[in-house]
């Protein structure tokens, strides 16, 4: 009987760490878990692009499946082609928590400064304030806010 306690730890334990893997990418989660990136509290979705831009959706998803869906996915779930071979993985877009904190003044911040330690590029080196609030309003539309469900994902 004195067993019993640890058999309900483990069964706890195991049950415990599927929930994080099913927060992840399943085609990947087993090899390579994302790191969750640093989540402030929901962040408010109503907020505007900085400096006054606003983002022109279509030269957007124009740029986006040109240069962003090789690492994030056609339907931004982090799974592109490059996905495979990056380590962390590109932020799968469709997942809860990424919908709670990139509204669009953290997507313009990430893209416009790219992530250190990952393969996530600077895109200000290359892009101007315009192109990016463009290619962060496709991006906030048509992953953050649309409702979509990642592939085969845990349906959040
Ligand atoms: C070479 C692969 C690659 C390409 C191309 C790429 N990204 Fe990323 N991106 C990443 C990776 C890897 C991360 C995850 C960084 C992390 O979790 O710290 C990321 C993270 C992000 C994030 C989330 C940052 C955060 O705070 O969680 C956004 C937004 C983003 N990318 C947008 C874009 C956009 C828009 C483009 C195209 C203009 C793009 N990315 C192109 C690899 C890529």
């Amino acid at each position: 009987m004195g067993n019993l306690p640890v058999a309900v730890l483990l069964a706890a334990l195991v049950s415990a760490s599927s929930t994080v893997l099913a927060e992840t990418n399943p085609k990947f989660a087993t090899v390579n878990p994302v790191p969750d990136a640093p989540k402030p509290a929901a962040a408010d979705m109503s907020l505007p692009m900085p400096k006054g831009l606003k983002g022109d959706i279509e030269k957007g998803r124009d740029f986006y499946m040109q240069n962003c869906y090789t690492c994030h996915g056609v339907t931004g779930a982090g799974d592109g082609p490059r996905a495979y071979f990056i380590n962390p993985l590109p932020r799968d877009f469709l997942l809860e928590t990424s919908r709670q904190y990139l509204n669009r003044p953290a997507l313009f911040e990430a893209i416009s400064n790219g992530r250190n330690g990952s393969e996530m590029p600077a895109w200000g080196r290359v892009l101007n304030d315009q192109e990016i609030a463009n290619v962060a309003e496709y991006v906030f539309q048509s992953f953050i806010i649309a409702g979509k469900k990642g592939r085969g994902k845990s349906g959040k």
